[in-house]
């Protein structure tokens, strides 16, 4: 599918004809019209030398973008060792890293040209600069982006969490994908260092420098996608958010190359998801080392949220590498399932890559599987400077569908919740009033939405819903928020809000105090200050160990809250960093109109389109 739309770019660019009047004329293919000369033998001399200097012109800005292309490798196309290969189904091997970068600077430059031509065709990308203004594509930030010091006693604490938790990660667990604090070890779950890479824009953003730089080097000397290092099978979704998220922020506040290169190595890595699938929807995993794709193991199925929040990252590396590639084939998975049949704008949780079809039997919910679909309607719109329509047309209706299937109010306290429609047929979804404590983003994007011109209706909801997540975490006497909480829709004597023990675990899970940073940012109300701040004090309380954080399973009972010996990357990656913003004397301190952040809270510049 890409070689064909290559093609056709390929001929609307030389159907540039001019017509008698000396007019160039971009619509009419060259076929039809006169033959060229005759109409250049009838045209006045002035038209004449307009036509000269405009080829001229032409020509010289292809040789000069052509020879900048080769002097400057690294801005416009960074070194990628995958590129580089000549057989694409080789495995992946370290030695082939190692030898490019152990090479003179001659061979460099030779392997850079090589990278070129099979990366793209030189030709082609001249083109597509003539077709698109540069300014679409340049990177946003080649300087590097300083933050100020931490503003109050509050925020120094949260860094003082974050060192806690960085130098014992780093202690039993460096370059590794988890910590597990307890048994001071590792887990290893991509063979990615997953929690490394998560934490780069966090570390930059707290002004940690010397950890900045010791974490660069190892992605710059470790961080490859080999046999040896990687677990071979990695999710699509997972990898996406966290390791092409972080890299890319990295990018953006660093302005450092370094990670464009890394970037471009997994967008390579994971696009056979799309390129394989008959129907443009991606796999849920791919190898790592035979780049074949393929769906879970325990279903032929991708969860929709997986497919629809891949968007924001794959257009930023189009951004950041010119490669139209990775933004086209992810854009077109927006497209999709724009086209497929919804209710009131909710989507099943599960779709499938064969048939590019809905699972329309599978459930409908803002938690797990469904969540982020939503998110990435509104940022993908806000992340293109409100250009397509159609995303803001399905994150309206969305919102609607919500109202109208999902929210419901208990008796007693009268809180607002969002439930699920559970697993059946169409028509006989049954209502189930359960929350994810992952529906907690949700105040958060409904805040955004209202701030970008979106109904009142959607910041009255939004608060609604923020003071039921706040209850999720002040019910209990840990003041942690369990997983899952369920509500009492009709019998006034049972209580509102509660908890079953299986679904009593806090997993270090950033959604609310997300919510709360952006909700802070854009209505200025302090309490969600102080809110964010009594939940940091009790993870200092509950989930501190001497050798960093650890999730627990129990926020029911504050006299045993049962350690489950694992440190989430999102605990770096998003917790920490909202409360550190959150917690800012400058509400603005990471402006919600330059940035739009990912669901793993990377924040990607946002463009005019
Ligand atoms: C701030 O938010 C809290 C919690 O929702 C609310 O009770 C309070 O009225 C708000 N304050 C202002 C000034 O809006």
């Amino acid at each position: 599918m890409f070689s064909n739309s290559h093609h056709n770019m390929k001929n609307e660019y030389i159907s540039l004809t001019v017509d008698n009047l000396g007019r160039i004329d971009f619509t009419q293919p060259l076929l039809q019209r006169r033959s060229l000369w005759r109409v250049w033998m009838s045209l006045s001399r002035l038209q004449k030398n307009l036509i000269r200097l405009i080829v001229l012109v032409l020509i010289l800005s292809i040789w000069l973008s052509i020879s900048y292309s080769k002097s400057q490798p690294h801005k416009r196309k960074p070194l990628s060792f995958n590129n580089a290969q000549s057989n694409e189904n080789e495995p992946l091997q370290a030695p082939h890293r190692e030898d490019s970068f152990n090479q003179g600077d001659d061979d460099r430059s030779n392997q850079l040209d090589n990278a070129n031509l099979v990366d793209t065709n030189p030709n082609q990308e001249v083109q597509n600069e003539l077709e698109k203004p540069n300014n679409n594509i340049e990177p946003a930030h080649p300087q590097p982006i300083y933050f100020p010091k931490p503003s109050n006693a509050r925020q120094r604490a949260v860094v003082d969490a974050f060192k806690h938790a960085w130098s014992s990660y780093k202690k039993y667990a460096w370059g590794q994908d988890m910590l597990k604090p307890i048994s001071k070890s590792a887990h290893k779950w991509f063979g990615l260092g997953l929690t490394l890479v998560d934490s780069l824009d966090t570390l930059w953003i707290m002004g940690l420098k010397d950890e900045f730089n010791d974490a660069s080097n190892w992605v710059r000397d470790e961080f490859r996608l080999s046999l040896e290092t990687s677990t071979a099978d990695v999710n699509l979704f997972e990898v996406t958010i966290r390791v092409l998220g972080g890299l890319l922020s990295a990018y953006h506040f660093s302005g450092n190359d370094l990670f464009v290169g890394k970037a471009l190595d997994i967008g390579e890595a994971l696009l056979p998801c799309f390129e394989k699938s008959p129907s443009g929807i991606p796999y849920s995993d791919v190898n790592l080392a035979s780049h074949i794709p393929h769906a879970p193991r325990w279903s032929p199925d991708s969860s929709t949220a997986e497919v629809t929040t891949l968007q924001l990252e794959f257009r930023d590396l189009t951004r950041v590498t010119k490669l139209k590639k990775f933004e086209e084939a992810s854009s077109r998975v927006s497209e999709l399932v724009h086209s497929l049949d919804k209710i009131d704008g909710l989507v099943p949780i599960y779709i499938n890559p064969f048939t590019g079809k809905f699972k329309d039997n599978s459930e409908i919910k803002l938690g797990a599987r469904g969540d982020s679909y939503y998110e990435y309607l509104l940022k993908q719109w806000i992340q293109t400077g409100k250009t397509k329509q159609f995303l803001k047309d399905d994150y309206l209706e969305s919102v609607a569908g919500i109202q109208k299937h999902l929210v419901r109010r208990t008796p007693n306290r009268d809180l607002l919740f969002v439930g699920e429609l559970g697993a059946g047929p169409r028509e006989h979804k049954k209502f189930n009033p359960k929350m994810d404590h992952l529906v907690c983003f949700l105040p958060g994007t409904l805040a955004l939405g209202h701030h970008h011109g979106m109904p009142e209706s959607h910041l009255t909801l939004a608060h609604q819903l923020l003071d039921t997540c706040y209850y999720m975490y002040a019910d209990q006497p840990t003041f942690l928020s369990p997983e899952i909480a369920y509500f009492n829709t009709e019998n006034s004597k049972g209580a509102d809000l509660y908890v079953h023990t299986n679904d009593a675990h806090y997993l270090l899970r950033p959604e609310f105090v997300e919510s709360l940073f952006v909700m802070h940012q854009l209505t200025g109300n302090v309490t969600y200050q102080e809110w964010g701040w009594k939940i940091f004090q009790s993870i200092e309380k509950y989930c501190k160990t001497p050798n960093g954080y650890t999730s627990i399973g129990n926020v029911l009972d504050d006299r045993n809250v049962r350690p489950l010996d694992s440190m989430e990357s999102f605990f770096l990656s998003e917790t920490l960093k909202y409360l550190y913003l959150l917690l800012a004397d400058d509400p603005k301190l990471l402006d919600l109109d330059k940035y739009v952040l990912n669901s793993e809270a990377h924040p990607l510049p946002i463009l005019k389109n």
